[in-house]
Formats: structure tokens, sequence, C-alpha cells
């Protein structure tokens, strides 16, 4: 009788046949394409994941739109969810088959920034680099495709408990993680006032985020009807409209003399400004958004430099611990995401979800792109 023989996959090395997958590739400013490219291989203290859940993000837009540079052939995108598919020599602890998440950042664990606290300014094994923990779909191969490389594996691969989806869970790479961050850098308090520039996908996790720290009261500002809706429904107390009314003002009648914390998750001197003005003093800017030109602090704003204020900007926070740490957020009810995820495409159409998710079209919020 003839028998068939299941073949044994090694518990760390994969099948090692070299292979292509489909990719979205930067080409030039305005011009992307899902493509076919080699299929990565894991080096030493790496892994490869067979990607089955990503997004894209509004630095993408800027990517896409050649407003930040990055190389043409680069694939993009950093926001990843998969099946390890390969582990590089030195990864203990992890199987093939593991579904993981792998935050927006990849610190390495081991250089000055990241043991002195900072994983995002990560220098890569020695000192310091501005933003150097941000490397997919920057300098290295992204997320928008079937496989990718993850660096520094053993610091950046974050195990999905078994009751958790694939979407529950992929937002936490970047926007939830960046949006808390906000939050958290500001340090809001128990009873604090909270006003958040921006409810787009980063400004509604940073008023999630201001909610999960204790704040007593959120404000959401945006000129966006949909957007000022979904506020409300995120947790945001009171939503504001730009449009109509100048912000700095009414926060401060709201608030009787001013915010705790604001935080700014646009990226303009406009809304940097109105941060500024509507805090109280002794108040914090946390800043999250991502500015372009020349950035300026007026001096009235600033009490002249005597007002006990504080303006600090935050970079997402990655690694294994974090996505862990908001892994369990989730797990525990504390934060459901899932209604920002509004529009599913499968990755050879993800050209089409770029273009619905850069003109915010049809209520979009974030897009799932599926394999
Ligand atoms: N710090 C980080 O690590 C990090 C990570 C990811 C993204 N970002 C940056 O965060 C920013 C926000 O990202 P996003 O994806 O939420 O972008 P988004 O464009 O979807 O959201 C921005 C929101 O601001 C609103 N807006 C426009 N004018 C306004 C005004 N005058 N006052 C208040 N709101 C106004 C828009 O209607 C929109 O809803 C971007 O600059 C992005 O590059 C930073
Ligand atoms: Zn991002
Ligand atoms: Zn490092």
């Amino acid at each position: 009788m003839a028998t068939t023989t299941t073949p044994v996959r090694p518990l760390l090395f994969s099948d090692t046949s070299v292979g292509t997958m489909r990719a979205n590739v930067f080409v030039a400013p305005n011009r992307i394409e899902v493509r076919e490219v080699p299929r990565p291989r894991a080096g030493a203290g790496e892994a490869v994941i067979r990607v089955t859940l990503t997004t894209i993000c509004g630095t993408d837009i800027h990517i896409v739109r050649g407003e930040y540079p990055v190389r043409s052939g680069l694939v993009i995108g950093h926001e990843a969810v998969g099946v390890i598919a390969e582990l590089g020599a030195g990864v203990t602890g992890y199987e093939i088959g593991d579904r993981v998440i792998v935050g927006a950042i990849t610190p390495c664990g081991q250089c000055h920034g990241c043991l002195s606290g900072h994983q995002s300014q990560c220098g890569h094994g020695t000192g310091f680099e501005a933003a150097g923990g941000w490397r997919f779909g920057n300098t290295i191969d992204g997320a928008q495709a079937e496989y990718l490389r993850v660096p520094y594996a053993q610091a950046n691969l974050a195990k999905i408990p078994g009751d958790l989806r694939d979407e529950q869970v992929v937002l936490l790479a970047d926007i939830a993680s960046t949006g808390f961050s906000g939050a958290e850098s500001g340090g809001v308090k128990l009873g604090d006032s909270v006003v958040v520039f921006g409810q787009g996908p980063i400004g509604l996790c940073a008023t999630i985020g201001a909610r999960l720290m204790g704040a007593a009261r959120v404000i959401g500002v945006d000129p966006d009807p949909h957007r000022r809706d979904i506020a409300k429904r995120m947790g945001a107390d009171i939503v504001l409209d730009p449009s109509t009314m100048e912000i700095a003002a009414e926060v401060k009648l709201i608030t009787g003399g001013g915010a705790d914390v604001a935080i700014e998750a646009l990226g303009t001197q406009a809304t940097f400004e109105a941060g500024l003005r509507s805090l109280r003093p002794g108040g914090t800017l946390s800043s999250l958004g991502v500015y372009s030109g020349k950035l300026g602090v007026p001096y009235d704003a600033f009490a002249a430099g005597l007002g006990d204020l504080r303006i600090v900007t935050t970079l997402c926070p990655g690694g294994k611990e974090r996505m862990h740490r908001l892994m369990e957020l989730v797990r525990h009810g504390r934060i459901d995401l899932t209604p920002l995820l509004t529009h599913r495409y499968p990755l050879e159409r993800i050209g089409e979800a770029y273009e619905l998710f850069g003109e915010h079209r049809d209520g979009v919020l974030k897009v799932a792109i599926t394999f």
C-alpha cells in the first residue's frame, strides 16, 4: 500500500528555496505598483513573516506624494500582522507558524538610544539616530507585501494571543501606539482637561489614549463633521469645528483658563500654535504631527518663555513589549479599534485603497489590506 509522508518542517529554518512575492513598490512620486519582487530571506537575528493583514498610514501618503523621500524600488508600508515563515540564527523562543504583530518601529534593543529608553531613536547597535527606529518602508523594505523581513527579530516579534483576531490588533502597530503616546508623553493625569487637534486616525487614538490616562474631559477638534462624529463615538466629550470658531478662546472658556494638555495630531503651524494658545500656564503641548518647512513659536503664545510650558514630541513607540501591552488593552476590553477599519482591499487593488484613503473619501479612516 502506498504511504504518503508529510514533510517535516524544521523548527527554526523553513524552506530555503528562493522565490518571489507580490509587493507594493514605490516607483516615483505619485507612482506605486504591485510587482513581483524577490522574497526576503532571514539573516542572523532576523525573521521573515508571511503578512496576513496590513494597512496604509498617513505617512505613506506623504511618501507617495513625494513629500517624504524614499528610494525608488522600495516596498512601502510599516504596519504588519502575520505568521512566522522563517527564523534566522540566534532568534529563540519562537516557532515557524507563530502569529505575530511587528510594530512600525523596530528598535534593536542594544544601542545607546534603546538602552536609554529612547527606542524610537535607535542607532542600530550603536549611538542614537533621529527617528532611526523607523525602518520599514523608509530605509528597508516594508509591510505592504506577502512577506516581510524583520530586523532585530528578538526585540520585535510580539506573539498574538489566540483569542485575538488580526483585525483587532493591526492598528496597534502604529496609529494606536502613536496616538496613545501623545497622551503619555503629555503626562495626562487624573482629572485633566485635554484638547486634541485633528481627529484623523492618530488624533482619534490620542483621544482614546487621553481617556485611558484618566482625563476628565477630552475636547476633539476637526473641521470634518464625519470625523467629529466618530470622535464622539470614540470618547471625546466635546467636539469643536475650527472653521467656525477660534479654538484657543473656546477651550479657555470651556476649561476655565486653559487645557492641562493639548495634543497636536495634524502637523501644521496653525494647529501647533492653537495648541500652545489653548494651554493653561504650566500646561503641556504634546506634538505628534509630522511638519514640513519652518515651524514658529510665537512670543505671546509662549508667555515670553516664562509660562512653565512644556513642548514634547514623540515618534511612535515600537518593540515587542509595547505591542504586548497594547494587546493586553484589547484583550481585556479596554479598547476596541475595529470601528476605525472602515474598508478592505486585496493587495492587488492597493492603488485604489491609496486613492480613497489619501482623499478621505467615503468616510474612510483606515483600510485593511488583505492577502
Ligand atoms: N509621531 C508619529 O510617530 C507619527 C506616526 C504616524 C503619523 N504621524 C503624523 O500624524 C499626523 C496625523 O496623521 P493621520 O493619519 O491621523 O492624518 P489625517 O490627515 O487622517 O488626519 C488629520 C486630521 O486633521 C484634521 N484637520 C485639518 N485641519 C484642521 C484644523 N485646522 N484643526 C484641527 N484639525 C484639522 C483633518 O480633517 C483630519 O481629520 C500626520 O502628520 C502624520 O504624518 C505621526
Ligand atoms: Zn505610520
Ligand atoms: Zn537601538
